[in-house]
């Protein structure tokens, strides 16, 4: 009987993940006002083509790439998930979440950087499938995408992302997201503003699964210094953009200036996972 129930449960978040990931449709072509690259100039020719091919009920879309393992491995930002982050670092948190509840590792889950929301939607549809009542998932964001460089931080020099109208998704929509699921309640807890802002006096106690996920250097340090100690031993430390230079740069400062010695696991291209000694 137990592993029928297993067997359930399984069979949900493996449906969970594939349709937060949109694993399950073909991807669509992404509306070409809503790419938020090129300069004005053709920011301005799109818009104008854009009005009028809307005159026609027409719109115009970047066509989507064709290459399956990129969209697997969560190379691009696609045009209708509720996740960017690809099947392997899905799986990666399916299975995070999973050993934190079956060892007991005291705390909530969180995610610092939650874009639409799918990560944070897939720890909620774990602890619901399982039904845990005593975890929170605690889903961190600016809700209207990243914070221009700091020059406190020489190395996030020229980094564009703050530029990316597509990075900025509303509490709003993330809240539509979540409810889509019927996993919207009182065991998500939004923090809503700049990790600057919000991070240092965040009302959390104790974590098992922390999900770094905010591109930039600042994003990644920031967090990593006020959530680290409160990461339970055994818990899980999750960095999805090691691959991205000022981020992988925050995570080794932050390792060495704090003896962390257990070694980095890669998760695929760019994601990478340790538990806390
Ligand atoms: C790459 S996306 C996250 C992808 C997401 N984890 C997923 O499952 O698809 C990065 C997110 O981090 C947020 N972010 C980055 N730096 C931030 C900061 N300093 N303060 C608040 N939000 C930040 C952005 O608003 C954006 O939603």
């Amino acid at each position: 009987m137990a592993s029928v129930e297993n067997d359930r449960v399984e069979l949900y978040v493996e449906l969970l993940k594939k349709s937060l990931s949109y694993e399950l449709w073909e991807e669509q072509g992404v509306p070409i006002e809503r790419i938020g690259y090129g300069g004005p100039l053709l920011r301005g020719a799109a818009a104008g083509v854009g009005r009028v091919l809307g005159l026609a009920g027409l719109q115009l879309v970047r066509r989507p790439p064709e290459d399956a393992e990129a969209r697997r491995e969560g190379k691009f930002w696609p045009s209708q998930a509720h996740t960017m982050i690809g099947r392997p670092r899905l799986d990666n948190l399916h299975r995070a979440v999973e050993t934190a509840l079956a060892e007991s590792i005291p705390g909530d889950l969180m995610e610092t950087g939650v874009w639409r929301g799918g990560a944070c939607i897939l720890m909620r549809g774990i602890l619901a499938a399982r039904g845990v009542r005593d975890r929170r998932v605690i889903v961190a964001d600016s809700f209207a995408g990243l914070p221009p460089p700091d020059p406190r931080y020489p190395a996030d020099a020229g980094d564009d992302h703050y530029k990316l109208g597509l990075l900025a998704v509303s509490r709003a929509d993330v809240e539509a997201a979540f409810r889509a699921y019927g996993l919207l309640d009182d065991q998500v807890v939004f923090l809503e503003g700049f990790f600057e802002d919000t991070i240092p006096t965040a009302p959390v106690e104790q974590l098992a699964v922390l999900r770094l996920d905010g591109d930039m250097y600042q994003s990644t340090i920031e967090c990593m210094t006020h959530l680290y100690p409160k990461l339970s031993p055994g818990g899980f430390c999750i960095v999805d953009d090691y691959g991205l230079e000022g981020c992988a740069k925050a995570v080794d400062d932050y390792r060495a200036e704090h003896g962390i010695e257990t070694p980095m696991e890669r998760i695929d291209w760019t994601g990478v996972f340790w538990r806390k000694a």
